[in-house]
């Protein structure tokens, strides 16, 4: 029997592409150029397994044209914004994701976040690079961590991680979330069953939690007026939360003095309002970007689409959705 057909849209680290050129016959998108829909569906023709990460948006339309050969389909994240679970589970193809895996990897880069906008790192670096520091000083004042609220909006893995971290930085750390932590895990947090009074202390504010109907644009100029004056906004989750245009416009008047971004609204492409301001730190999506957290990743999509090929457990598939009936 030949080897299962699986459609891989990224490139992995090596150990993780060794694995696909060993077990799979791969069919891949040009480098660096998503496939649109159209695209994905035909190379999908006669596949098993698809290999996918949050730049394809697998949509109702994709499921009602998915061929029927498809059993799996496995994205290399833990946010399933991008995929129509109802209409994957009304077509009875399976869908795997990575939980738990990037955590400390997303942690980091939400402090790197936190720091590089709060330290106007953007600017900074711009002084080094271009020559413009002539003072023995340049006069970038930043805004210290120390002492100050953070609040975490989405108190999951990521959430609780970052608060690890932004305690050793000397910050308050407060919270909503759904459900209020376990004691144990809230240590010393303060939690907020309402994200407006959780925005009104914020003089931080870092969003943790998945894109939903719910959260969707949960950042907007009604939610950004109950901020501190001169809070900083840090998304390391998704760029849906956000409503670009309001954010920016907060960050030209001052209202929000800086904002640090992983994610954004349809990225790759990124709002040009954005790159237009200094008081942004931008970066291109690499929560999870280390050797160690994408490697594993990789390992783990294969994994779950090795079971649900041959019959077996997966580690971690979706749970079903309830079928429309
Ligand atoms: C995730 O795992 O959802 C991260 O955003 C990486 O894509």
């Amino acid at each position: 029997m030949g080897k299962p057909v699986l459609v891989v849209t990224t490139r992995f680290v090596d150990e993780v592409e060794a694995r696909i050129a060993r077990e799979y016959e791969a069919r891949r998108n040009i480098p660096e150029i998503p496939f649109t829909r159209d695209e994905l569906l035909k190379a999908s023709e006669g596949a098993d397994a698809l290999l996918i990460t949050p730049l394809e948006s697998l949509d109702s339309e994709f499921f009602k044209r998915a061929p029927a050969s498809i059993r799996v389909i496995a994205t290399y994240s833990v946010g399933l914004d991008h995929i129509d679970l109802l209409a994957a589970a009304n077509r009875n193809i399976a869908i795997a994701y990575t939980p738990g895996i990037n955590t400390d990897a997303t942690a980091d880069i939400a402090m790197l976040l936190l720091l590089g906008a709060s330290r106007r790192a953007y600017e900074a670096q711009e002084q080094v690079r271009t020559g413009a520091w002539k003072a023995s000083s340049p006069a970038l004042l930043g805004w210290q961590l120390t002492g100050k609220v953070l609040g975490i909006f989405g108190m999951g893995r990521v959430g609780q991680a970052v608060a690890q971290r932004a305690r050793g930085f000397g910050m308050k750390i407060h919270y909503s979330n759904p459900t209020r932590l376990a004691t144990a895990l809230e240590r010393d947090a303060i939690f907020h069953a309402s994200a407006s009074d959780l925005l009104r202390t914020s003089e931080f504010l870092s969003l943790h939690a998945p894109e939903t109907e719910q959260t969707h644009h949960f950042i907007n100029s009604k939610t950004i007026d109950l901020l501190p004056h001169g809070a900083i906004v840090i998304n390391a989750a998704r760029g849906g939360l956000v409503v670009d245009e309001d954010l920016i416009t907060a960050l030209k008047s001052g209202r929000v003095a800086a904002a640090g971004l992983d994610v954004f609204e349809g990225e790759p492409k990124v709002h040009p309002g954005y790159v237009a301001l200094k008081n942004t730190f931008l970066l291109p999506h690499i929560g999870s970007a280390t050797v160690e957290t994408r490697s594993a990743m990789g390992m783990l999509a294969l994994d779950n689409i090795d079971a649900v090929l041959s019959g077996r457990a997966a580690p971690s598939l979706v749970p079903r959705q309830p079928l429309v009936a």
